[in-house]
């Protein structure tokens, strides 16, 4: 799987993530960032368009070289400078409390171990600093968790590892991070595709 994960996922995320409707809950997502920002799964910068003016600059945290390089004209045409400031969020190598907050969107279904990214980004966010994030995961209803739990390994290798099941408030929750807001829906579409549609979008500090 390895020639699939490095030259296809990525632009299989670049199309299935930008459609005008999630290009409006990254907007809302992106709402209110202010100073340097951590982007935990930067991908290939479908968020820099949205952030806001009071966003200084950006420390991108991303394994993929494709993504990275698919995200060269938006970090090009950014107003404010992209940094590459490492290839896993699961251990950051940014000092304590050394950004103002951080982003992290449909990633954490896909970082290995999510709690340690979120240990890592709590420990580098400022006191009173926020996360802002928009994932995709578990169900409420447990007839689509259920299909969640089996689809779970054909999307894992297909989808670089996505898991369709985190519960996503919980592994916010457990990391130290307080729920500020949080929005909970399945997208818009068939009642089908419920098990890849039940989206949180949220903040935490
Ligand atoms: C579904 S993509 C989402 C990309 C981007 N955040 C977006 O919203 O379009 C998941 C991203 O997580 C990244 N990723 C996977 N493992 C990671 C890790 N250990 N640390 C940081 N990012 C990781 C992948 O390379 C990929 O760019």
């Amino acid at each position: 799987m390895g020639w699939w994960v490095d030259h296809v996922v990525p632009r299989l995320t670049d199309a299935g993530l930008s459609t005008p409707e999630i290009s409006t809950l990254r907007r809302e997502t992106c709402a209110r960032l202010a100073g340097r920002v951590l982007e935990v799964g930067f991908g290939s910068g479908l968020n820099l368009p949205h952030l806001p003016g009071a966003v200084t600059g950006v420390a991108a945290v991303e394994p993929s070289d494709l993504g990275w390089s698919r995200s060269a004209h938006r970090r090009e045409t950014a107003p404010i400078p992209v940094e590459r400031v490492g290839l896993d969020g699961q251990s950051i190598d940014l000092p304590d409390s050394s950004v103002d907050a951080a982003l992290v969107t449909f990633s954490l279904c896909t970082i290995p171990v999510p709690d340690r990214a979120l240990r890592e980004l709590r420990r580098v966010v400022r006191p009173g600093g926020r996360l802002h994030f928009l994932e995709h995961g578990l169900a409420p209803d447990a007839g689509v968790a259920r299909w969640q739990g089996r689809l779970n390994g054909l999307q894992g290798r297909v989808c670089g590892g996505c898991q369709l099941d985190r519960d996503v408030p919980a592994l916010v929750g457990d990391a130290g991070f307080e729920l500020l807001e949080l929005d909970q829906r399945y997208l818009p579409g068939p009642r089908v595709g419920r098990p890849w549609t039940y989206g949180y979008r949220g903040v935490a500090g």
